[in-house]
């Protein structure tokens, strides 16, 4: 049988090495917690200096002035930065031709020539050479372009742009492209139009985009007033259940009939969640 001061002594001892572990313990869970701090720290100051770079981005300036001024385009100015919304306009960029393969025309004599509004230039320059292919600036048209963006941007980066017409009936959205017009300052001329099918005034362009065709009638309506052979980029959708959809379409082949597209550069389509979105690309003439 233990003594009573054995046991006592082989407690203390107990005692005495559980005390050991735990300051072990102890010190070691200090030393993490130091570290995560540190870690924390830097985490802080990266977000607080991303931060401080998006606050300076026009995009957010943009929304700033939204939230000051016109709080009630808020919801759908950021809709129109959605996932849904740039991916689509992602799609038409990306899609849409470059270069020669978007100007490049046989006009009445035979010569190939690139168009651009302000220039023909010959495929053959005057030593008999035929590269390369010089660009010229183009211009263009988007209707029922919202705020303009991202499309204005995103073609920017794109494209060698002369000048846009923009064509938006809503003043809000009018207010909106303004500001978005101020952050960018883009090295290229933008002029504000309302109802496109009130235009009667007969242009010649390079590019007419409408990536609104389920929200107004066909624009092939006023094909008419276009000169020349304009590369027409058209996106719709079949998002049938929106009161303010009057013209969506049940495929891509339908958006092309109804729009008389000739010479189909492109057709395909995007699938989302709640819809498909259709677009092709063409001319109205072959
Ligand atoms: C909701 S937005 C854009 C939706 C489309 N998914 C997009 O991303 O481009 C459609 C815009 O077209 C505009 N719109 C409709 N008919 C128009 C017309 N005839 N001329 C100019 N803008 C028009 C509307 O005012 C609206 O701002």
């Amino acid at each position: 049988m233990q003594s009573a001061i054995e046991k006592l002594k082989i407690f203390e001892k107990n005692i005495e090495e559980k005390t050991q572990e735990n300051r072990t313990s102890a010190w070691e869970t200090r030393k993490t917690i130091g570290k995560l701090r540190k870690d924390i720290g830097k985490n802080k100051k990266h977000i607080s200096d991303t931060r401080k770079k998006v606050n300076k981005l026009p995009y957010h300036k943009v929304e700033q002035w939204i939230i000051n001024n016109q709080i009630g385009s808020l919801e759908s100015y950021q809709d129109s930065l959605s996932h849904g919304q740039l991916s689509s306009k992602q799609w038409l960029v990306e899609k849409l031709p470059k270069g020669k393969d978007l100007y490049l025309e046989v006009i009445s004599d035979g010569t190939p020539t690139i168009l651009g509004y302000t220039q023909h230039l010959p495929l053959v320059n005057s030593e008999g050479n035929s590269d390369p292919y010089p660009e010229s600036s183009l211009y263009i048209e988007i209707i029922g372009g919202w705020f303009g963006c991202p499309l204005i941007d995103l073609l920017h980066s794109k494209l060698e742009i002369k000048k846009i017409d923009f064509y938006e009936k809503d003043k809000l959205c009018k207010t909106i492209l303004a500001q978005y017009l101020n952050q960018f300052e883009f090295p290229f001329e933008i002029s504000v139009f309302g109802d496109f099918f009130e235009r009667k005034e007969i242009r010649r362009r390079d590019l007419i985009i409408n990536t609104s065709g389920e929200h107004m009638e066909d624009i092939i309506k006023m094909k008419r007033y276009f000169k020349g052979n304009p590369v027409v980029a058209i996106q719709s959708n079949d998002y049938f259940g929106l009161d303010e959809h009057i013209n969506c379409v049940h495929n891509v082949e339908e958006l092309i009939e109804k729009n008389q597209i000739k010479n189909v550069v492109y057709k395909g389509e995007l699938d989302f969640p709640k819809y498909t979105r259709y677009m092709t690309i063409g001319h109205w003439y072959v």
